[in-house]
């Protein structure tokens, strides 16, 4: 719908001109938060006796009335106005009339904006942070599951020694226990309402910021109104927080993708997470892990394109700042498909434990052992790393495991080698001897898990009712407000 801008304007803006303008395509999606925000607006401005307690109730009224209808289905957003703003504005004066128009006292798209995006990332940061703790739990399980479970560790993509698939499954849930925290750091960071820096200056209405804000659920206020129309910092650190989630579930996709292959077989994907070959019958790939790797490039995108867009913005707003919504609602629906997938995929993969041990037992896994046993028999360790090596290429030469030589072959490198060798660097005794804490031994890792166990029974995500609630007298669906 080209516009004709009051009284400034002689002529209406070119079609294409306003097309080009417009962003309801996309910032319909901020449909709620807007209107939540404009309660509260409406709220507050009647406190201040600034809007009449008659014409605050019309618009209220009128507002959760526009909820209802669109969240039933029964109200179309009419996408030909130029944004969510623009609609929600015009159908109430639509559906009230004149009190309608008083609502935008005090208030500019700008802030209004500002307003609209914080509140839908904060709902997107919380639901995100729920996801990842569905991904822990099941984690954690896997973990209590698998104390015993032998697998080779590697550097290099080389066997390098043995650990267990609890403690391989450990070193990401510390990754994505860290995710959680930095949500949590921005969460804090971020929840401070900038509704009242009006376009950029304030206002010269006596409104009351800070009630605004604990209406809407904030820690407090913005202080600076010209940052607070120009601030997308925190859409930018929950890319980034987001990019790393992404990075560590593309690093555990592709240990999926190497485990589930002929080569290793070490797991056997569900069928319901799985996808066949339309040529070849004896296929089964795993599609979600590559696509979960594939998906990563797109949420770098996003992170880069925003901090591209905003590198030499003078203060306060610019249009530019429209382009923050598209490409950060593409990573936040991305990030938490893939978070929900590889919860269900990790939830029903199967582990071949027999292949996995056998795995861990060639490779020279227990080199390091063999030459700590040296060691422990007084050799000292750079000599034993030496004699160590050169058993090794012994056993190359022959086949064989080190553990497979007699003790006068062993002897026949060494004198030091004695019978109780083989206990000494038998998998079993490389792994539950290293008891270091964060080791993958039963009792080092018995330890952590008790700690993970406590962690992930915290209350991190308990719902608290938006002050909100009593102004509206609950007629909001869902009260979308946790703390973290
Ligand atoms: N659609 C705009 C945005 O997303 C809303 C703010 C418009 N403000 C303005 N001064 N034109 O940024």
């Amino acid at each position: 719908m080209a516009q004709l801008w009051g009284g400034r304007f002689t002529k209406a803006t070119d079609q294409m001109v306003f097309d080009f303008n417009a962003s309801i395509r996309f910032d319909s999606r901020l449909f709620r938060q807007d209107v939540e925000g404009s309660i509260a607006h409406a709220a507050m401005l009647a406190r201040q006796g600034i809007l009449s307690k008659e014409d605050k109730d019309a618009i209220i009224n009128g507002l959760q009335g526009i909820l209802k209808d669109v969240e039933s289905d029964r109200l179309p957003i009419d996408m030909t106005q130029e944004d969510v703003h623009s609609f929600v504005e015009a159908k109430l004066i639509e559906r009230i009339g004149d009190a309608g128009k008083r609502l935008h006292t005090g208030r500019s798209r700008n802030d209004q904006v500002a307003l609209d995006m914080r509140l839908y990332t904060r709902e997107r940061l919380l639901e995100t942070d729920r996801l990842l703790k569905g991904l822990l739990e099941v984690l954690l399980h896997t973990m209590e599951e698998n104390l015993d479970t032998y697998m080779p560790g590697f550097t290099h993509l080389q066997k390098a020694q043995p650990i267990t698939l609890a403690h391989h499954y450990g070193a990401y849930f510390e990754m994505f226990r860290r995710d959680r925290g930095r949500l949590s750091d921005i969460y804090h960071r971020m929840n401070y309402c900038p509704l009242g820096a009006g376009a950029l200056a304030g206002t010269t209405y006596p409104l009351d910021r800070e009630y605004t804000a604990k209406l809407l659920g904030f820690d407090g206020a913005t202080r600076n109104s010209l940052d607070s129309v120009a601030d997308r910092d925190y859409l930018i650190e929950f890319l980034a927080a987001l990019s790393t989630i992404m990075m560590h579930l593309s690093r555990f996709s592709e240990e999926i993708i190497l485990w589930n292959s002929n080569e290793y077989q070490f797991v056997e994907l569900d069928d319901a997470y799985s996808t066949g070959s339309s040529i070849m019958p004896q296929k089964k790939n795993p599609d979600i892990a590559e696509l979960v790797r594939g998906k990563t490039g797109r949420v770098y995108g996003a992170l880069l394109s925003l901090l591209t867009t905003m590198k030499g913005l003078p203060l306060a707003y610019n249009k530019d700042m429209q382009e923050d919504k598209e490409l950060s609602f593409d990573a936040m629906d991305t990030v938490t498909d893939c978070v929900a997938l590889f919860t269900g995929m990790l939830r029903t993969i199967r582990f071949h434990k027999e292949r996995m041990a056998r795995s861990a037992m060639n490779g020279f896994t227990n080199a390091t052992d063999a030459a700590d046993y040296l060691v422990n028999k007084g050799v000292p360790f750079r000599d034993a790393h030496g004699i160590i090596g050169r058993l090794v290429l012994y056993c190359i030469d022959r086949d064989k495991a080190i553990d497979e030589l007699s003790l006068e072959e062993l002897r026949s490198i060494c004198p030091k080698f004695d019978e109780d060798l083989y206990e000494a660097i038998s998998l079993k005794t490389c792994v539950e001897k290293r008891l270091t804490l964060g080791g993958p031994g039963k009792e080092a890792m018995r330890k952590v898990i008790e700690e993970y166990r406590a962690y992930l029974s915290e209350d991190h995500n308990t719902r608290r009712r938006l002050p909100m609630r009593e102004i509206t007298d609950g007629n909001r669906k869902k009260d979308r407000r946790r703390s973290i």
